[in-house]
């Protein structure tokens, strides 16, 4: 049986407009399994982002309550959720947010410096990192001589060098061509091949294809789950015209 990595309980987020409020996520419960490559669908505006911000800390949450390896995360002070993001959490974005003045090496090593007080080791995790993403060739480049899916897979196996506990990504091919976004799902693949747990937010059918476990959110809500076995190439074909019928069946 899967064990759980990250929970959400009665979830619940408000943004208040001046008199308006609009409840964005309502009463909200999810469980995010160790090892699932989980992917959230929805359509536009309807509190992916949102609830993909408050499981990961990023963002506050108006009721409810977060479990994250068994510890409630939702209640600690600045300081120790700081910590949390800083180790056990990877978040990617659309785009890369890579530091323009630091090389791509810099880049990915950073982060762990700040976790780690053994150099060399955090070193030796960014080439071998480097090397698995066939990018130790451009470890002493600036991200503006990358292209955009180069720097995504940086911004990607950045967010890997402190190991998370759960890689979350919004988007992350929302901003590449076809061939760029297709290099980093197949990165996202083999990192969940190895047993990263990952959670991902998606409009595209060929990116959520690779998960193994699809949410679907409406209303506040998780309207639907469908679930596949590994990822294997040749069945992309039947397993995008299954996420097809599943968001089409929700009102997509
Ligand atoms: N900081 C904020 N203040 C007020 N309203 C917000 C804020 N952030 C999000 N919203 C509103 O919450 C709703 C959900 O936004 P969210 O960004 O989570 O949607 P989404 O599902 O990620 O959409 P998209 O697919 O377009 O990225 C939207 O109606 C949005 O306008
Ligand atoms: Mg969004």
């Amino acid at each position: 049986m899967k064990s759980t990595v990250l929970e959400g309980k009665g979830l619940c987020k408000t943004f208040a407009n001046g008199q308006v409020a609009t409840n964005v996520i309502r009463n909200l419960d999810v469980e995010i399994y160790n090892g699932d490559f989980t992917v959230i669908m929805g359509t536009s505006g309807a509190g992916k982002s949102t609830l993909l911000y408050m499981l990961s800390g990023i963002d506050t949450i108006t009721a409810g309550e977060i479990n994250l390896m068994d510890s409630r995360i939702d209640k600690l002070k600045e300081k120790k959720m700081a910590k949390i993001r800083r180790n056990d959490i990877g978040f990617v974005f659309q785009e890369a947010n890579l530091l323009e003045d630091f090389t791509v090496f810099e880049n990915i090593a950073m982060p762990g410096y700040l976790v780690s007080k053994n150099r060399k080791e955090v070193n030796d995790r960014t080439d071998i990192l480097l090397e698995e993403v066939n990018m130790l060739d451009h470890k002493n480049k600036y991200p503006s001589q990358l292209s955009g899916g180069q720097k995504q897979r940086v911004a990607i196996i950045r967010s890997l060098i402190n190991k998370p506990n759960v890689l979350f990504a919004d988007e992350p091919t929302g901003a590449l061509n076809a061939t760029q976004s297709k290099a980093v799902l197949d990165l996202l693949t083999g990192v969940h091949e190895k047993g990263q747990s990952i959670l991902m937010v998606t409009h595209d059918i060929a990116a959520a294809s690779r998960a193994n476990r699809l949410l679907y959110i409406k209303d506040g809500k998780i309207d639907g789950i469908l679930e596949f076995d590994q990822f294997e190439v040749e069945d992309i074909k039947d397993r995008e015209k299954q996420v097809f019928d599943f968001i089409m069946k929700r009102g997509w």
